[in-house]
């Protein structure tokens, strides 16, 4: 998801591009990922290959590190070698969210499941390979190109009439169009470090659910209920708003209004 927008956001403003899929490209595998860095010979590397599948980390832990830990380090070594500025997206679920006010970057990570584990070895180690970073923790992304939330639901509208969606956990969805911006902006300053990036404003992914019921105009009856009657393999944070310390942090749009985009690129890819 984030990979295509970040592409479209660059070149927006005028980056000169180069997007590589992961046929072309395995971030674990050092000598592929050298030869593309000595090609190209970048001036930014935004590394938007990840393992995604929180459920399925539990029992491959080992693999998710691979790819979101030391591919990540590979990657940041290499762009470093050739003097390129390193973006990193991150994740919320670094965090238990045992918290009960938002998380900013210098609050202490304590994943609770093996995907938060994997992510945060990837900031450890792109951290120690690479002086000029940027780690971005952002959370509940969706966009076009991959499976997320807001298409997990529409489609169950189509075919159900109600549906129940957890009421406690609360995140802040993040539209990949709106955060896509916010990397490529951090590309115009020096602010390296930790940056936490989402859509403005916190829901629940009940609220989350009605709002894009309601948006998109279907009449699926929504119900709430609690974790504890989910059968997931990977526990979730309860609570993993993300907030910034920075004196300067870069505020996305308010996460209905990143929905709203959201459904109004969707339509215009369905009408085209
Ligand atoms: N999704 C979320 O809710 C969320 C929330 C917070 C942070 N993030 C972070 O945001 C970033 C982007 O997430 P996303 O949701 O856009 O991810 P995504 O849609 O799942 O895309 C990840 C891409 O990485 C590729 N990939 C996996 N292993 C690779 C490897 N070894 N070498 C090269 N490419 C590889 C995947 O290919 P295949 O499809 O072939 O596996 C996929 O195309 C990630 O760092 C993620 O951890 C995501």
């Amino acid at each position: 998801m984030l990979g295509q927008d970040v592409v479209r956001a660059a070149e927006f403003v005028n980056h000169e591009v180069v997007g590589y899929a992961r046929a072309d490209l395995d971030i674990t595998d050092p000598r592929v990922v050298r030869r593309a860095m000595e090609a190209e010979r970048p001036d930014a590397v935004v590394n938007c290959a990840a393992w995604t599948d929180v459920d399925g980390a539990e029992a491959a832990e080992d693999d998710a590190t691979e790819v979101n830990g030391v591919g990540a380090g590979i990657v940041a070594a290499e762009a470093a070698g050739v003097g390129a500025v390193v973006v990193h997206p991150s994740t919320d679920y670094v965090f238990d969210g045992t918290a009960i006010r938002p998380y900013s970057e210098s609050d202490r990570p304590s994943p609770i499941q093996a995907y938060g584990r994997s992510k945060l070895a990837g900031e450890i180690e792109v951290a120690a390979a690479a002086e000029r970073h940027f780690i971005v923790r952002s959370s509940w992304l969706f966009g076009a190109g991959g499976d997320n939330f807001v298409e997990t639901m529409l489609k169950l509208a189509g075919d159900l009439q109600q549906i129940v969606v957890v009421r406690d956990q609360g995140g802040s969805p993040t539209y990949t169009g709106h955060l896509a911006d916010a990397l490529v902006r951090l590309l115009d300053g020096e602010a390296y470090g930790i940056h936490h990036i989402a859509g403005s404003d916190q829901c629940s992914w009940y609220e989350f659910a009605v709002e894009i019921f309601r948006q998109a105009g279907s009449d699926c009856q929504v119900m709430s209920s609690t974790s504890d009657t989910l059968d997931r393999k990977a526990p979730r944070p309860a609570f993993s708003v993300l907030v910034s310390e920075r004196e300067h942090p870069i505020l996305l749009p308010p996460w209905e209004e990143g929905l709203q985009a959201y459904l109004a690129e969707r339509a215009q890819v369905v009408s085209s």
